[in-house]
């Protein structure tokens, strides 16, 4: 019987972490049905002189409601992304109360109609997403589903709601539970709160995946929180966008990392990942204190996106400061309090660059690229370049890493960690998530003035058997799947 498909002469980086080999690799019916010889194929593709690894996996996206907005998601599968974990930080689309008034910034979407996630799942297959998803439940969401923004710890009887509704969705396919312990509610819980939510997600086999309390001065604390969170709840931990934020901190993740390989060194189960970038991005409200603006954070601030101003948008806090004749504060101030201040997104230069490299290194570490999917503005680089900018950068120009083991970061692992079945590797039986690509070409375009470039050197990008991305042009096939944890979707 002829394949759907055959790549010939291809060098294969199977995603296993083994060295590359020689070999032709048949697609019959979604899956890879052939590994070395190959039969004839409807469709055959000279792959001479490049490399066929599994899609990448997106360990840490906040994507839940591009998938109902950009279904095409080209951003991602232009990176050779195949599938993402959504629902980061503590943001979740689902569960989701559609009659309650939505916080200014929903992950879920002003348009949001479902309630829990298997509707939310069905909400995004009607859209005929390009690439697959799975989902952590935020935090955040089930906090103001229960309580609103009220500033304290959850009641006994809150905590039961939440745990009701985790429940429900890890039942319904769900890979975890997702902390944002910086952001507004998550930041008021007390630490017994969240280890009763992670171990609801931990006895059904998923993880607690936490963006911790701090990430700057009091990082070790945090490290030590979240571990004594996975302890006591009895949930596997997966620490998202490690970094050392701060000038005056930075090269501290090393002494976080000593920390997760001593915790790992006693038994527990504690991976990471990171953003190759030294400039982190999200809600600008939230960082800042409007009785104690951080004017030296300020001066290092770009705006990504800004409702009130769009001018405003890729120009940095100084630059509109002296545009406008205003103070550095008056500037923050002013960006930030608008009628639609809270939906201002800034990006923020605060990673060393020796600290990336470190984190690449750690055997534990995966790739999340944290892009927020807001393509009015100028978003942060990493949405569309993060996985080639480990390729290209990381891999080749600084050589942190060898390709096979990156491949490996990127596939196998997280399909393992999130529960992924089935995907992650180019072997018989496996889904046919894969991409083609040129190991001495591919690079990240997008840079911080112009950042929604797709990057270069990836020829081909297959979900679920089918040919998603062809020489740059989006072919429009929506294969893309929602995935449940530990199931073959
Ligand atoms: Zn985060
Ligand atoms: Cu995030």
């Amino acid at each position: 019987m002829a394949a759907d498909m055959v790549f010939r002469n291809a060098t294969v980086i199977d995603g296993s972490g083994g060295a590359r080999l020689a070999a032709d690799v048949a697609v019959t019916d979604g899956r890879v049905s052939a590994v070395g010889e190959a039969p004839l194929a409807t469709r055959e593709i000279d792959a001479s002189g490049l490399i066929l690894s599994p899609g990448f996996v997106d360990t840490h996206s906040h994507d839940d409601a591009a998938f109902i907005r950009y279904p095409g998601m080209e951003f991602k599968l232009a990176q050779g992304v195949t599938s993402e974990i959504s629902g980061n930080c503590g943001f979740s689309a689902a569960p989701h109360d559609p009659g309650q008034p939505p916080r200014p910034d929903d992950i879920a979407g002003r348009s949001a109609d479902w309630r829990t996630l298997s509707e939310y799942f069905a909400a995004c297959m009607k859209r005929r997403p390009a690439i697959n998803n799975a989902m952590l439940i935020g935090h955040n969401k089930l906090r103001y589903m229960a309580s609103g923004m009220e500033k304290r710890a959850a009641t006994a009887d809150e905590i039961a709601r939440m745990r009701g509704w985790l429940g429900q969705a890890m039942e319904e396919g769900a890979v975890g539970f997702s902390t944002g312990l910086i952001y507004e509610p998550g930041r008021y819980s007390d630490t017994g709160e969240v280890v009763a939510l992670a171990n609801e997600a931990g006895r059904a086999g998923g993880l607690y995946a936490t963006h911790m309390r701090n990430e700057g001065e009091r990082l070790l604390e945090a490290v030590d929180e979240a571990i004594h969170i996975a302890r006591e709840s009895g949930s596997k931990l997966h620490i998202s966008h490690h970094k050392s934020a701060g000038k005056k901190n930075w090269g501290g993740v090393r002494a976080s990392l000593a920390k997760v390989d001593a915790a790992n060194a006693s038994g527990m189960d504690i991976t990471l990942d990171v953003y190759p970038y030294t400039a982190g991005s999200g809600p600008m409200n939230q960082y800042v204190n409007l009785d104690h603006i951080d004017v030296e954070w300020a001066k290092h601030v770009l705006i990504a996106t800004c409702p009130d101003f769009r001018e405003f948008e890729g120009m940095t806090i100084p630059e509109i400061a002296s545009r406008c004749e205003w103070e550095i504060e008056e500037a923050v101030r002013q960006v930030i309090t608008g009628p639609r201040g809270k939906e201002t997104i800034c990006i923020h230069f605060i990673i060393d660059e020796a600290d990336i490299e470190t984190n690449l290194r750690h055997p534990r570490m995966m790739i999340g690229s944290d892009g927020i999917p807001e393509l009015n503005g100028q978003p942060h680089p990493r949405l569309f370049g993060t996985m080639p900018r480990v390729l290209g950068h990381y891999v080749r120009e600084r050589g942190v890493l060898s390709l096979e083991e990156a491949v490996r970061r990127m596939t196998s692992m997280a399909c393992e960690r999130f529960g992924l079945a089935g995907r992650g590797l180019v072997k018989e039986g496996y889904r046919a998530d894969l991409v083609l690509f040129d190991e001495q070409t591919i690079i990240d375009r997008a840079t911080y003035k112009e950042p929604k470039q797709e990057p270069a050197g990836i020829r081909m990008v297959v979900v679920n058997g089918e040919v998603a991305m062809e020489d740059g042009r989006h072919t429009g096939a929506g294969a893309g799947r929602m995935l449940r944890y530990g199931k073959d979707d």
